[in-house]
């Protein structure tokens, strides 16, 4: 019997190594500390509706170059500002444009992140050097709450890649995040299990034609029928998907391999053919999963990088 996996993401009360501190979501005191943390140059990871974040106070440019220390990521893969509200996201940006104020304010707070040319107030570390940022406001009450108190202290927001290392697959559980990055962040805040699973779709949305770099949460057919409502079109996707060149990409994050699983994955068109496959995976002794397969593709998304 293959096992199934992806329907039960680890509980927030599982026990975490003790290096890390564990903070929970739900209590305001914890939210605090974890601003507390940023504002001193810390690392915490945050859950957002999408995947958990890997954060620190994106004013503070010490503290970002950590993220990217932590990630193993490449200096010139930019992070995403996440931000409090609406108002927060346009002071990061030098010019916000009609396309920008009608996404945000339909889809915000909510998983789409805006690509717009970036404000001085951005330290170029964020940005790896890039004239745009891409900034976000996520649903997530927690995390609001705790951008709203790094706001209150003069910070633009929390610079936040996902939490995993670079490659891999985005954690939607502190579990996750601590069996990915545990050993290089001060503290994780659990919210629990992310409830949109994939990560935010990102727009460029720098001239009047907004064009989709990132596929996510937010579908592209709503982007579409929300900018039509206004007379507005989507531009053609850059020709982004594919390349092996991080340096000629608009959105650095689009590599041939990217958000890959540490297994080998396969996809089936028919239920017929997955049993098939398994019954001679069984037979050989090769260890092996299913993902559940459901129709109801939001829950499917869900669960996926959980299984
Ligand atoms: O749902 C999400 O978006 C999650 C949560 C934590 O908010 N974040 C996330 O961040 O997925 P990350 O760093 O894993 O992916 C962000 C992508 C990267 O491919 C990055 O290169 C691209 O956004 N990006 C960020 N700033 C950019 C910029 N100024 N120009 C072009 N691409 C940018
Ligand atoms: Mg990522």
């Amino acid at each position: 019997m293959p096992s199934s996996i992806g329907l039960s993401p680890s509980s927030p009360t599982d026990e975490l190594p003790v290096n890390v501190r564990r903070l929970d979501a739900h209590d305001a005191a914890d939210v605090g500390l974890a601003a507390d943390i940023l504002l001193s140059g810390g690392l915490v990871a945050v859950p957002t509706e999408t995947v958990y974040g890997l954060g620190a106070d994106a004013s503070n440019a010490d503290a970002v170059r950590r993220v990217f220390d932590a990630k193993g990521r490449p200096v010139n893969h930019p992070l995403i500002v996440h931000v409090a509200d609406y108002e927060a996201a346009t002071r990061v940006s030098g010019k916000w444009t009609a396309i920008a104020e009608i996404l945000g304010r339909t889809f915000w707070p909510g998983p789409l992140s805006i690509l717009t040319e970036k404000s001085p107030v951005v330290p170029d570390v964020v940005t790896g050097s890039r004239d745009t940022v891409v900034v976000r406001v996520p649903d997530h009450p927690a995390t609001r709450e705790l951008l709203r108190l790094l706001h209150e202290h003069g910070s633009i927001g929390l610079a936040a890649p996902s939490a995993n290392k670079f490659g891999a697959v985005s954690p939607t559980t502190a579990r996750h995040v601590i069996d990915d990055s545990g050993d290089s962040i001060e503290a994780v805040l659990d919210g629990g299990p992310c409830r949109v699973g994939l990560e935010s779709t990102i727009v460029d949305c720098r001239t009047d034609a907004a064009v989709v770099l990132r596929e996510g949460g937010v579908t592209t057919e709503e982007i579409v029928w929300e900018l039509r409502q206004h007379g507005l079109t989507v531009g053609h996707s850059a020709d982004v998907a594919g390349t092996t060149d991080p340096t000629n990409a608009v959105a650095p994050g689009m590599l041939e391999s990217h958000y890959a699983p540490r297994a080998r994955v396969e996809v089936f068109e028919s239920a017929d053919k997955l049993v098939e496959r398994e019954a001679a995976l069984a037979t050989r002794g090769v260890v092996h999963a299913r993902l559940e397969s459901t129709t109801d593709l939001v829950e499917y998304s869900r669960n996926l990088y959980a299984g």
